[in-house]
């Protein structure tokens, strides 16, 4: 059984990451629309992460024998002005989501729930390599994006991303 207080913290997490599922699928809409299909295909891997997200904490709360109470998941509301700005967005929304997930911990901190701290171990890191890697596309992209042949060299190589399922088992 779990406290209360984690078991609304993780249920709004579960939203928070369908919701971020839903945002990425907006920017990998957004990069197809202008035919860039590796950043689009960058983007589609990481909405499917995201989802992957979601079930685990789904899961943790399932295997717990807690209740799962889905909500209403909010329109992405950000209008991409150029290439750069769904990178940016992204990097943006990861530190939100990094907050969130470390208000969680401080909450099981707290009620010295170390079950939960330990699951939730797996996310700090997760969410430490995930700022890394927008970050790095950022930077890249101000290295690489600013013509075309940079452009269409760095979209080749974001083609070549798969997905792999995420290596926390619960
Ligand atoms: Fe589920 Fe990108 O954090």
């Amino acid at each position: 059984m779990l406290d209360k207080k984690i078991v609304d913290l993780i249920n709004s997490q579960i939203n928070k990451e369908f919701y971020s599922s839903f945002f990425y699928l907006d920017m990998a809409n957004y990069y197809t629309d202008q035919s860039l299909n590796g950043f689009a295909n960058w983007f589609n891997i990481q909405t499917q992460e995201e989802y992957a997200h979601a079930m685990l904490f789904l899961q943790y709360l399932q295997l717990n024998g807690e209740k799962v109470v889905l909500e209403t998941i909010e329109k992405p509301a950000v209008v991409f002005k150029n290439h750069k700005h769904p990178l940016t967005a992204a990097y943006d929304h990861e530190l939100l989501v990094t907050k969130s997930i470390n208000a969680i911990y401080a909450v099981a901190f707290e009620l010295k729930d170390f079950k939960t701290m330990q699951f939730l171990d797996w996310f700090v890191k997760e969410q430490a390599e995930e700022e890394q890697n927008v970050d790095e596309l950022c930077k890249r992209f101000d290295l690489f994006g600013g013509d075309a042949r940079g452009l269409y060299m760095l979209d080749q190589e974001l083609a070549g991303r798969t997905f792999t399922p995420p290596s926390l088992v619960i």
